[in-house]
């Protein structure tokens, strides 16, 4: 049968980098009425993807991404498996290669995996054949994520072109932040990036964006503020004198926040360190979406789920 949006059907999601604003739309769109599906709260699941399987497959921790992702899975009908480093034969030294074919043995439809490796989604495109969803791979790309972003920023924004968004913090470690600006300079936002001179990164690799050493200049005016977690678990010692220091200097809170135009939106995509990039009062401000975005990401994984796997055919 004619599937009604060929362009993703079929397709792995390893980085934005090969979808258009078109293909993006049509996620954001087809996210719209997944929302709508969820919040009505009666009945969740639908038959989009029955017959189908999906295994999650998680080499770093994860709640959000890795329970969102079981949950939209679940919501259209599919039968879901995760499965985390510690509990599989990984802790035994299997391969990549060797877990991602026994997966593929099992008649699987899609992976969606997390791995501390950039290019592990890639290489896992080439080395099996059911669909591969990054959901995150070291330093490189979170796609799911900048999806869920930007129809956040949609829904309480009302659009997304001509806004201007500051990404502050641990810019260098972070693939949120890499795949945002990929995808927000795509559907016309204006970028810009702030953090500490050891948390950018040496080579600037973020094409579209502008980058800044004061946080001030970044936030001037920003209409969105999406603030990242200083990933301590991916640097070394040494790369700022304290964290004190780093909160005083670049954390978010509502003083340096009036730099910002008065109704900024604040995302972050957690786990937050509370008291180091973000203050509590902003977490829990009016102007804080950051409890609708992990709303947000089961409808948009919902979405790239159906897209690819089923075309969007209702
Ligand atoms: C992000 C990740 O894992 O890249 N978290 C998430 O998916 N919600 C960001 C982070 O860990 O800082």
């Amino acid at each position: 049968m004619e599937k009604v949006s060929a362009s993703l059907f079929g397709r792995s999601v390893v980085a934005l980098e090969n979808f258009s604003a078109a293909d993006i739309r049509l996620i954001l769109d087809a996210a719209y009425k997944f929302k709508q599906i969820i919040r009505r709260g009666v009945e969740k699941k639908l038959p989009n993807l029955r017959g189908k399987s999906i295994v999650n497959l998680f080499y770093e921790p994860s709640t959000r991404t890795r329970t969102s992702f079981e949950l939209a899975g679940k919501y259209l009908g599919a039968d879901v498996v995760s499965i985390t480093s510690g509990t599989s034969s990984i802790v035994k030294g299997e391969s990549l290669r060797d877990t991602l074919r026994t997966i593929e043995a099992m008649g699987v439809d899609a992976i969606v995996m997390r791995h501390k490796a950039e290019g592990a989604a890639d290489f896992a495109t080439r080395a099996v054949s059911p669909i591969i969803i990054n959901a995150g791979d070291g330093a490189h790309a979170h796609p799911s994520q900048a999806l869920l972003d930007l129809f956040t920023i949609e829904q309480r924004k009302g659009r997304l072109a001509g806004l201007k968004v500051a990404i502050v913090g641990d810019i260098l470690h972070s693939r949120v932040a890499r795949s945002d600006v990929y995808a927000m300079t795509k559907m016309g936002m204006e970028v810009h990036l702030a953090g500490p001179k050891t948390l950018l990164p040496r080579f600037f690799a973020f094409d579209g964006a502008t980058l800044h050493e004061r946080i001030e200049t970044a936030l001037r005016g920003a209409d969105v503020v999406n603030v990242l977690r200083i990933q301590l678990e991916r640097q070394q010692a040494g790369l700022f004198p304290s964290t004190r220091e780093y909160a005083r200097v670049f954390g978010i809170n509502d003083e340096r926040l009036k730099l910002a135009a008065p109704d900024a939106l604040i995302l972050h995509p957690g786990p937050q360190n509370k008291g180091l990039e973000i203050s509590s009062a902003v977490t829990y401000a009016e102007r804080s979406a950051i409890h609708d975005q992990v709303q947000n990401g089961v409808a948009v994984r919902m979405a790239l789920l159906d897209l690819t796997l089923n075309g969007g055919e209702a």
